[in-house]
This record gives structure tokens, sequence and C-alpha cells, in this order.
């Protein structure tokens, strides 16, 4: 099958489907007939084979009260191990039904109130969210950018660990929006000093299987390992990797014995959540079976993050991409066009509903971050519009400059 035809196999309208992204993008952009480049979800299908697990289980008819699938776990670790060489064991892995929900769990059950807490602005900003709404301290250690990608600050993050006490690291590995992945050196470097101040980790890996070529992924649990460190907790899920958000099913990993009984004993009072045996049916389908169409999206990814990249340097050098190594999501920095008012050119004008640099931190107010995961027809289309509306922008500047002078 070739991308083409991957595409057209796959590409589904999503419009009234109930759909977040389609359905619900005028209300929450309070906007008109935007295109939804926004939320972390794909305008395509799942894998064929999903579709018919799910098929079968509804055919059956009865949804009672479920247990996980005797061959889950073999699938699942059978991937790990196929794509990353990652070797997880059946009794660190708990379920949950989201990487968010399980942001605020962990806090709960490893942290308490006033607890300083580290993250790497710019970052997804739920991870503020759980912090602020579990009333624990935000400590940052922001990326460091160099040029057009994005580094660790090693003496930073150190630092801020010393000084504020901090208690717990929420690592985004690959990291959004950044869209670095990230070497195992880098791992290893920032889990050292972790484990030196004895900080506890949560790698949220829900990209890791999202890499571009050329780049691989190591999971966070691989180096802490080669470190002999145990304070590393992994929160994944199959939702980003095979678009089943829907379905919510999330994976922790708890390598460490004493994390597991910490992790168990508040559980039992406060998570007493089943598996949604539809989310279970339809991961178990696509790790045996999706290794080729998340070959097709990634190449579907990388040739739309190449359609921006170029259409962007050859109309509107000024406006940069960060290169793109895992994740779906471009981050692109306009602060070259010196606009005040981002959301008047990206919404307004080009018609475009992304997810705005501010959101992630205040500091990259110039940056908006495009959804990726579309079929490049879409992709063309937002592209067109923004470069017009960016053009049209320049020209009335230009012309306002002249005319002051
Ligand atoms: C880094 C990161 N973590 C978590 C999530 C959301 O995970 P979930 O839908 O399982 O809560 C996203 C979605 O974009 C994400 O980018």
């Amino acid at each position: 099958m070739t991308t083409d035809s991957f595409i057209s196999d796959y590409a589904r309208q999503r419009t009234q489907t109930d759909s977040l992204k389609w359905d619900l993008v005028d209300q929450r952009f309070d906007g008109k007939d935007l295109l939804p480049l926004w939320v972390a979800d794909m305008d395509f299908a799942v894998p064929a084979a999903v579709t018919e697990a799910l098929h079968r289980r509804v055919a059956q008819g009865v949804f009672g009260y479920s247990i996980v699938p005797k061959d889950y776990v073999a699938a699942y670790q059978g991937w790990q191990e196929r794509h990353w060489q990652t070797s997880f064991q059946e009794d660190w892995l708990r379920f949950s039904t989201g990487v968010v929900q399980s942001l605020y769990d962990l806090l709960h059950c490893f942290t308490k109130a006033g607890d300083a807490i580290l993250i790497q602005p710019p970052v997804y900003y739920p991870f503020f969210d759980s912090i602020k709404d579990t009333k624990r301290r935000i400590i940052e250690a922001p990326l460091l950018a160099q040029g057009d990608t994005y580094q660790i600050d090693f003496d930073a993050f150190e630092r801020k660990i010393k000084e504020e006490s901090v208690k717990l690291f929420i690592f985004c590995s690959p990291h959004n929006p950044a869209g670095r992945v990230w070497y195992a050196d880098e791992i290893k470097q920032l889990l050292a000093i972790c484990q030196k101040y004895q900080v506890l980790v949560i790698a949220d890996e829900i990209h890791g299987d999202l890499i571009l070529p050329g780049h691989r992924f190591v999971s966070a649990v691989t180096v802490a390992a080669s470190l002999d460190f145990e304070g590393v907790i992994v929160v994944n899920s199959p939702s980003k990797t095979f678009n089943l958000a829907g379905l919510l099913l999330s994976h922790i990993w708890l390598p460490s014995e004493t994390l597991q009984q910490r992790y168990d004993a508040w559980a039992k009072q406060y998570k007493q959540t089943e598996v949604n045996i539809f989310g279970l049916t339809a991961a178990k389908a696509a790790y045996q079976h999706g290794d080729e169409w998340l070959e097709h999206i990634l190449a579907v990814v990388a040739q739309n993050a190449e359609t921006v990249a170029h259409g962007l340097r050859q109309a509107v050098p000024e406006v940069r991409t960060a290169p793109l190594e895992g994740t779906y999501l471009l981050w692109i920095d306009m602060r070259g066009l010196g606009i005040d008012n981002l959301k008047q050119l990206v919404q307004d004008e080009a018609g475009l509903a992304v997810d705005y640099g501010a959101w992630f931190s205040q500091a990259y107010a110039g940056f908006i971050r495009l959804n990726l995961a579309t079929t490049p027809t879409i992709i063309a289309a937002a592209l067109d519009q923004l470069i017009r509306s960016i053009n049209t922008y320049k020209q009335q500047t230009f012309e306002e400059d002249i005319h002051d002078n």
C-alpha cells in the first residue's frame, strides 16, 4: 500500500461525529468555520484489525463486567520489544482511563500539598493544571532554545531541584510541543540528577511510538535500569499511537516494588475504576497488527511536516519551524513577524484553530502548534490560508510604515 492509497482508505470526514476537534471547534475558539488543527487526535481511522476486533466484540452483544484479555499483556510487551527493545514486566502494569488522569492520581499518591513539582516549559499545559489543581507548587526549568530546536539546561535543572527541594519531576518524552525525541544520554543525565536528589520521576511517554525516521525512542525505564535508579514511573497509552483517545485506556508502569505498594494502597482507597473492554480489545488488536498502519501514519506526518516547513521557508522565511523528531505536533515560531495579536492573524484571518504557544508557557506567546495528523489536502489548505494571511499582514504593516514615515 502506498502513502496515497493509505490516505484514501483511512482518512475520514469527522464533522457531526461528536468529535471534540471538529464539532466543538467553533464554540471552543469562538470562531466560525475554522479548520481544526488543535487537539491531538488524528483524522484517520484506526487499523482495520482494530475495527474488526471491535465489530466482533459488539456482535456478541453482551457488555458485562470484564477482565483484561489473557493475551493482552503479551501483545503489549511484544509491541514494546519489537519497536523499542523495551522490556516491562507484567507486575509493573496498572491501568487507568487516561494519562492526564494518571498525572493527577500519581501527584496525589506520591506527593502532598505544597510540594515542589518540576516541569520543563514550554510543555503540555495539563502538566501545569495537574500541579495547580492538586495544590502543589510549579517549579520551571525551561528548555533552552538553540536555533530552531531545544536542549536541556542541566545546570539550571539541578539548581532548581536543589534550591526548591523538588519532590517530583514530570518529564515529557518525546516532548510536546518541542518535538524533541530525547537521546539516551540526555535522559541519563536528567535521571542521574533526580537519583542524586531523590526526586521521583513521572515520564509521560504517550508520544513514544510516534517517532519520525532517523530518530530513536528510549524509554526512561530502560535508562533508569542502567543507573539502578528505582524512582521512575512511566505513563503511556495506545491512544496517541492508534488514535484511540475516546476509548479511555492508559497504562502506568511501576517498576519499583516500593512504588507499587504505595500506589496500590492509595488506589485501594481512591481508585476503584474498572477497565473498559472496548479499550482493551482495540489496544490488543493494535499491538498485534498495527505496525504497518503506524508506518503509514508516520509517513503522512513526515510528509505534512515537510510541506509546512518547506512552504513557510519559501514564502515567509521569518517564520521558523522546529525540526519534528517525534509526535505529530509541529511547533512554529512566528515571532519574526513582530505581530502583537497572533490570534487575529491565525484565527480571524487564516481561519485556523491551533494551539497557541502561550498555553505552553508565557515565554512562547509568539508560537503556535499545528496538528499534522490529517490529510495532505487539509495541510495544504491550512498552509495556503496561513501564508496568505501573513502576506496580507506584512503588506499592511509595510503600507502603514510608509504612511507613518
Ligand atoms: C504529553 C501528553 N500527555 C498526555 C496527553 C493526553 O493523554 P490522555 O488523553 O490519555 O489523558 C497528551 C495529549 O495530547 C499529551 O500530549
